[in-house]
């Protein structure tokens, strides 16, 4: 196949990347947009002689990644080893024949009818911040991203293992935040202290480690000794095994994966919330459309889950949320081997990044792209556009597992406390942080009312 084309590279910078530093690290998003008008949807960023990092921002390009050749690429190590570090081999670093055993060990409980016994505990975490809020004072400024944060570490925390690590005093969530921030570090400054190197960086991160394994193994020692009929994630994979060998998790793989959890699965979630508030804050008369909806269908009740299928436009109103701010904004990929994509030539080795918030905002599949539409996910409209258009969590085999039990997560807090309050946008300046996942810079004031 590779001899037919004359290994034809897609244009790109001239000069190295190396001389965009600056300009990649203060606005990645500015600078794989600016690199994306000027060259298109594949486009090459060299970074040594012969070997080069790309940009692919077209659904075909992500079909072919991530679907139709998805073995010809994996996750590179500028985001497999920072993660490691906490995660060990949990399923979001794990690849290979490891990753499939795991996964397919995993897939059974991530499906519905488990999700569903989750619900309660996501609104019986919801509803608490709820009762909080109505004690309150009207008006009160407070910062909603960082209230989204410990809501849904909380869920994150009670669902898992049935422990909640949300407050800012435990001692597993100062060691699980010491530990995230840490990864944060490593991903965004290349490159830092080796791992050896005694600095207190490291110390405290090593520190912070060991006391998570600590908490994490006793509770699955526990768990082990007195099974319990815990309604959480952590029983339904202490009973997971392997269809074929009938092999459960060892203790250090259930470890990994409760760390992998916790961190996929919470900040993603709570940066989804907080753009979800800050575009609601800008469009009321989309709020006004929600509220019609969750009157009709919830009439101030709590949000039971076999509600959730009617709440179809609060549900349209996540999906494009995740299109215009798509918590994992660009997924990088490393070529096992020589690639050619509709005519272009991948060398064995680059790394390319998949781009969503590129792919998420193409004028080809979007109508006025950069506006806020909640129709844009009307059945309609979605059966028109490519599948590859649209890919917040992921595509291929290594979709997030986690999707189901995000968007119901999402459903019920936004359902919930849009019902009972009106969130007042503050005036400020929103900035993209895109440094982990896509979240408001300096967070996004709200004043909160209660609806009366
Ligand atoms: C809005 C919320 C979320 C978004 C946008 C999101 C996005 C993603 C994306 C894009 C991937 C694929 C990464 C890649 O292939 O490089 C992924 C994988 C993953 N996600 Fe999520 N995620 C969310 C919530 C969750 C939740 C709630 C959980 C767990 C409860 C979770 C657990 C995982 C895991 C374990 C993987 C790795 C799957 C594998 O490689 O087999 N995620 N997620």
């Amino acid at each position: 196949m590779l001899q037919a084309t004359k290994k034809r590279l897609p244009a790109g910078l001239r000069g190295y990347l190396f001389f965009n530093a600056t300009e990649i690290k203060n606005d990645p998003i500015g600078f794989y947009n600016r690199v994306w008008h000027q060259y298109g949807d594949i486009v090459c960023l060299p970074i040594l002689p012969n070997y080069n990092f790309f940009l692919a921002a077209h659904p075909d390009y992500v079909e072919h990644m991530l679907s139709t050749h998805q073995e010809r690429y994996a996750k590179p190590d500028i985001i497999k080893k920072p993660f490691s570090l906490l995660m060990g081999q949990g399923l979001v670093v794990a690849e290979g024949d490891y990753w499939l055993k795991h996964r397919a060990v995993m897939q059974p409980v991530f499906h519905q009818k488990y999700i569903e016994s989750l619900f309660s505990t996501m609104l019986s975490c919801t509803e608490s911040l709820i009762q909080k809020w109505e004690k309150k004072p009207d008006g009160e400024v407070i910062d909603i991203a960082a209230a989204m944060m410990p809501l849904t570490l909380k869920i994150a925390g009670l669902t898992l293992f049935s422990t909640d690590i949300s407050d800012e005093e435990s001692v597993f969530g100062k060691a699980f935040r010491t530990g995230f921030e840490f990864v944060s570090y490593k991903m965004n400054n290349l490159p830092t202290e080796p791992m050896w190197a005694p600095t207190p960086r490291n110390l405290r991160f090593r520190q912070a480690v060991q006391t998570l394994d600590d908490l994490v193994f006793d509770i699955i020692n526990n768990r082990r000794q007195n099974p319990t009929d815990n309604h959480d994630l952590l029983s339904l994979l202490l009973a997971a095994q392997d269809e074929v060998t009938g092999e459960g998790m060892t203790d250090k793989q259930l470890r990994d994966e409760v760390i992998t959890l916790l961190v996929a699965g919470h900040e993603t979630v709570s940066s989804a919330l907080s753009w979800t508030w800050y575009i609601l804050g800008q469009h009321p008369d989309i709020g006004a459309n929600l509220l019609l909806e969750l009157q009709a269908v919830l009439n101030g009740s709590s949000i039971t889950y076999d509600k959730l299928p009617q709440l179809q436009y609060t549900r349209r109103i996540i999906d494009e949320t995740l299109r215009l701010y798509p918590p994992a904004w660009g997924m990088p990929r490393i070529a096992l081997e020589d690639d050619e994509i509709k005519g272009y030539f991948i060398p064995k080795g680059s790394t390319i990044n998949i781009c969503q918030y590129i792919v998420h905002r193409h004028p080809e599949f979007w109508d006025n792209p950069e506006k806020f539409d909640p129709d844009n996910f009307l059945p309609s409209k979605v059966n028109q556009r490519p599948k590859f258009a649209y890919f917040p969590f992921g595509a291929g085999q290594r979709i997030c597992i986690g999707k189901s039990f995000a968007l119901m997560e999402a459903t019920i807090i936004l359902a919930s406390i849009f019902q009972r309050f009106r969130l007042e946008l503050v005036p400020q300046q929103i900035e993209l942080d895109p440094t982990f996942t896509l979240r408001p810079k300096n967070g996004v004031k709200v004043k909160v009312w209660k609806r009366s």
